[in-house]
């Protein structure tokens, strides 16, 4: 065996405090999914001011006898950027809080809530495949979600309809932040196109915001029949039920937003192609547009971005067979697809709008 370097008492704590702190990750979303599940955004927006700690326990639907306990999970959720924590004016004994742009975020009532995508996440159903990576790494399962539940996600959401909801609102929630944006920021995307189909569209949060934008644009949701199925379109929305290894009807343009980091390379060549044989032309205006991230280098991108954007490459590995990919190798799928051009917009944050031509 060979000898262990002789590490210096100072670096020893460190490395230990640093073991500690990432066993203790799970923390940060247990209190977190706390917070929201208790409320707490919620009721300190209807306060419509800072609300002193009495307050908030007098609001908090808990057991008295655990009162003395919130002061502690709003301390850790202050130090997380969920909550400001400032003294009362008057009374320096009394703590009050204030809610981040974050925790603004997650009130239930805000247009663009993230509260239905964030508790989706954190459902044992999501997290408890976690626990079977090694597993995984050792059988012969697709992925650590099929180990622990028996199935994939999209089969298990076709038989579980608690599941199919929830999964479905989480999308659509982020899908209604996404819309917003790009009809602030981009809305030259879609404009010129008399069609457009959102592929894996969900519950049609993207089409529906386009279709209202966009009058005369015929839009249509294709998906899963457990997804689509009983969705009411409108004048200019149509919901398709159906399968996008199979059939992609004829658009000028395709979306396809958190679609193929769902997927093997194999299978996103197979989706691009399906997607290529449904548009026309780019003289005539043909375009895939997809919504993804492009994993960043290390040497340009800031650290917090990318172990958000490698926290995203994981859930993918372990809920279904899919990955989060770099330029090269975003570039190296659709050549392998057939398209001969690209255009890479890092306009959504940690994610791109990546423009695609046959
Ligand atoms: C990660 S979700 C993204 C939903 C939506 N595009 C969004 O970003 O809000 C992936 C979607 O792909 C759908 N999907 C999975 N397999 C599919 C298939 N074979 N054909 C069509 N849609 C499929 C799922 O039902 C789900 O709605």
């Amino acid at each position: 065996m060979m000898a262990l370097p002789n590490i210096e008492r100072s670096e020893l704590l460190q490395a230990q405090a640093h073991i500690w702190n990432q066993t203790f990750n799970f923390i940060s979303s247990a209190t977190l999914k706390c917070a929201i599940q208790l409320g707490i955004p919620d009721i300190i927006h209807n306060h419509g001011q800072p609300i002193p700690l009495s307050e908030l326990l007098t609001a908090l639907p808990i057991n008295p006898t655990k009162g003395h306990c919130i002061y502690r999970l709003m301390r850790i959720l202050v130090r997380s950027g969920f909550f400001v924590q400032q003294k009362v004016t008057g009374n320096e004994h009394e703590v009050e809080y204030l809610l981040t742009p974050a925790s603004q975020l997650l009130i239930k009532d805000h247009p663009s809530s993230l509260k239905p995508f964030l508790l989706a996440m954190l459902d044992p159903i999501i997290t408890n495949p976690s626990n079977f990576i090694s597993t995984w790494f050792q059988n012969e399962d697709q992925t650590p979600f099929y180990t622990a539940n028996g199935g994939t996600l999209w089969d298990q959401a076709g038989q579980e309809p608690v599941l199919n909801n929830f999964f479905n609102e989480a999308m659509a929630s982020d899908a209604r932040l996404v819309a917003s944006m790009l009809l602030k920021e981009c809305k030259g995307v879609f404009e010129g196109l008399n069609s457009f189909v959102d592929v894996g569209g969900g519950t049609g949060a993207v089409a529906k915001a386009i279709a209202e934008a966009f009058p005369h644009l015929k839009c249509t949701v294709l998906d899963l029949p457990h997804v689509v199925a009983n969705l009411q379109g409108t004048k200019n929305l149509n919901f398709l039920e159906g399968d996008m290894f199979e059939a992609i009807p004829p658009a000028d343009a395709i979306l396809l937003k958190w679609i193929l980091h769902d997927w093997s390379d194999e299978d996103c060549v197979k989706i691009l192609k399906r997607c290529r044989e449904a548009i026309p032309s780019k003289e005539k205006g043909g375009k895939v547009i997809i919504i993804e991230m492009v994993i960043q280098d290390y040497k340009e991108g800031d650290n917090e971005s990318i172990k958000t954007q490698l926290f995203f490459d994981m859930m993918m590995m372990i809920t279904v067979t899919g990955k989060e990919r770099n330029e090269e190798e975003w570039k190296k799928l659709f050549l392998d697809a057939g398209f001969s051009d690209c255009k890479i917009m890092p306009v959504l944050g940690l994610r791109s709008l990546i423009e695609l031509y046959p």
